[in-house]
């Protein structure tokens, strides 16, 4: 059974998911748009991820004798002046859900709930592997600068990086 304070925490968990889905659909529209198919396809398959990550959250939550609050959204950043800023915005991003699945587990340890501290532990992982990622994309995009034939093979690069993650998906 949740406490009501837990219920709320991941409550406002599943919101910032369900907001990284959408922030990343976003993402890929624009670069889908600007001709990037490779980082359009790559940003499709990471906003399905969070999407995924909610669901979890929604599914523990109702499991757990609570019940999932599906609310409304922020509207995401539709524009971006540049690449290397659409991806220093994701890894910001990144950082910023990493510190929310940290207060969270914090929250759980204080209440002594072990199986919603269990559950978070698939959270913490997840949360260096998309840190890592967004950290090896934008030293990459930080040496092609404006440098417009490496930002094309780093259009076609990337799709390696989505087969990646897609198979660490894999092993869960
Ligand atoms: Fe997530
Ligand atoms: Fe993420």
């Amino acid at each position: 059974m949740l406490s009501k304070s837990i219920e709320k925490a991941l409550n406002d968990q599943i919101r910032i998911e369900a907001e990284s889905s959408q922030i990343y659909l976003a993402m890929a529209c624009w670069a889908e748009v600007k001709g990037l198919e490779g980082v359009a396809g790559f940003m499709y398959d990471q906003s399905n991820e969070e999407r995924d990550h909610m669901l979890k959250l929604v599914k523990f939550v109702n499991e757990r004798g609570g019940h999932a609050h599906i609310s409304e959204l922020k509207a995401p950043n539709v524009t971006f002046e540049s690449f290397k800023e659409m991806f220093e915005k994701l890894f910001e991003h990144e950082v910023f859900v990493s510190e929310s699945i940290n207060n969270l587990v914090h929250i759980t340890l204080q209440e002594k709930d072990y199986a919603t501290h269990n559950f978070l532990q698939w959270y913490v992982s997840e949360q260096i592997e998309e840190e890592a990622m967004a950290r090896t994309i934008l030293d990459k995009i930080n040496l092609i600068g404006n440098d417009k034939g490496g930002l094309y093979l780093f259009d076609r690069d990337i799709v390696n990086l989505t087969v990646n993650s897609a198979s660490m998906d894999n092993r869960e």
